[in-house]
């Protein structure tokens, strides 16, 4: 049987997220984004739609790198303002039964005992629908907000983010008994003490003396995510993450980053399955192929170039203010996200200038849409998990909500009938629906702190 696809809509709490500009489409309403009501319809559609989940992007700071001010981005709404994706769960859980919630958080800045908390109260709340996209940031205007004077470098924030890990696994999967709730009026008994650990952890960035607060949630640990394919990023991938999420353009990039990453997961004693990666998509399709490219003409109207820019500087740490558009841009000092300067060499060469980056953003973003009928979308979806081993797509938004109206209405019924598409949701748990169990498997590193029998404290 062909493995299915998997489809998460790709979004954030804001107006601009990845396709910059297009919020001012007069059909877009993005702009309703502090509206409560406006994420619950999103929620029920895309469960009507047999979406797998929505996985919200967040930062914590401006992209202000661009010029060397927030100017620009505030113009624009690139991704500011921007509201925290956690407090939409709630509401679009209750309205939902199975849509899963990828949500971005940055461990840089908040400690892991209060994280751990709010993650365990979400999967709870969700019964078991929540997961964690990691990162580690890659603005210095977030550090700055809470006093620091820069960032941390590249590979620090990860080795950083390893320490970070072991401390929620540690209150998530250790701290709890799952015997521990005894939950007996008669005897006045709601949890067993002996069946509570205090976390005990002194490490070179984070101390802990605590219970977890929380009684364990249906997956315990939420289901992990990482994006961030520096060779790093692939090293922590491949420990800790369940779901990868990457860019890229040309099929035998991304496989090379996909075999890595799963390799090295095998190195560590994982399976190649244990690992789901999710790729980077824009789709504009239609009817006919026709009716497809009017689209994206008319959305490409609405695109703002230097909105683009000022989203692309700061992700690349590049500020492409400073270059004429012919001259070579220097790559090599990025402390951002080093995939996404890798990725842009890959496919424009090393000699790449500001002309050649914006002949790629033709829709306000490095990603570029596939454009056509619903069955030439479904080819080149077919044609990436087939042979790129991508598992499913975290597909951006161009103007909502049409767009994914778009896929649910014609791109996701033809791949049904390929049999690439469930037709139903199956139960359980977001773990349980991806890899067959609600808690991590014994032989990823988080299970390692497991506590099956009580220990004296
Ligand atoms: C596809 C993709 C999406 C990302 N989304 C976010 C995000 O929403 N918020 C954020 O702070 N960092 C985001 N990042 C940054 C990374 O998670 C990571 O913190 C950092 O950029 C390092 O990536 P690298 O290993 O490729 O250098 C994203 C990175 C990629 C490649």
């Amino acid at each position: 049987m062909a493995k299915k696809i998997l489809f998460n809509a790709f979004d954030m709490n804001c107006v601009g997220h990845i396709q910059q500009g297009l919020w001012a489409h007069p059909r877009d309403q993005s702009g309703r984004y502090t509206d409560l009501s406006y994420w619950i319809d999103y929620a029920r559609r895309l469960e009507a739609g047999l979406f797998d989940g929505i996985f919200m992007a967040d930062v914590v700071g401006v992209n202000d790198v661009y010029g060397g001010s927030n100017a620009a981005a505030l113009r624009g709404a690139v991704q500011v303002p921007v509201n925290d994706p956690m407090l939409l769960v709630p509401a679009m859980a209750a309205v939902t039964k199975h849509l899963a919630f990828g949500i971005t958080a940055n461990l840089t800045y908040e400690a892991p005992f209060l994280f751990a908390r709010r993650m365990s109260t979400l999967d709870h709340l969700t019964n078991g629908r929540i997961g964690w996209n990691i990162v580690t940031g890659y603005l210095d205007s977030a550090a700055k907000a809470i006093g620091l004077d820069a960032q941390a470098a590249h590979d620090d924030r990860y080795d950083l983010a390893d320490e970070y890990m072991n401390v929620v696994y540690r209150l998530w999967e250790e701290s709890w008994q799952d015997d521990a709730i005894v939950n007996d009026p008669s005897r006045h008994l709601y949890a067993d003490p002996q069946k509570v650990h205090k976390i005990r952890h002194k490490g070179p960035q984070y101390s802990l003396d605590a219970i977890h607060l929380c009684e364990p949630s249906p997956q315990r640990a939420p289901v992990l995510y990482q994006a961030g394919s520096s060779t790093r990023g692939r090293q922590f991938a491949a420990t800790h993450a369940e779901c990868v999420f990457v860019n890229g353009q040309k099929i035998e990039g991304v496989k090379a980053i996909i075999d890595d990453i799963r390799t090295r997961a095998t190195d560590r004693g994982r399976k190649p399955d244990d690992i789901k990666v999710f790729m980077g998509a824009t789709i504009v399709t239609g009817r006919t192929d026709k009716e497809a490219q009017e689209k994206y003409e008319d959305y490409r109207a609405y695109v703002s170039s230097e909105a683009a820019l000022v989203h692309a500087a700061a992700s690349m740490g590049i500020d492409f203010a400073k270059y004429d558009l012919d001259e070579p841009i220097e790559t090599g000092k990025s402390a951002a996200i080093v995939s996404n300067v890798e990725a842009m060499t890959r496919t424009a060469g090393p000699q790449w200038t500001k002309r050649k980056l914006l002949e790629q953003m033709v829709l306000g973003s490095r990603q570029p849409p596939m454009i056509g009928s619903a069955e030439k979308i479904a080819d080149e979806l077919g044609k990436w998990a087939n042979e790129a081993g991508v598992d499913g797509f975290n597909l951006s938004r161009t103007v909502v909500p049409e767009c994914f109206d778009d896929i649910i209405e014609s791109v996701i019924p033809i791949l049904q009938d390929r049999g690439l598409y469930k037709t139903a949701y199956s139960e359980g748990p977001l773990r349980q629906k991806l890899f067959g169990q609600p808690r991590l498997p014994a032989r990823h590193i988080g299970a390692g702190h497991r506590r099956f029998s009580p220990a004296a404290e």
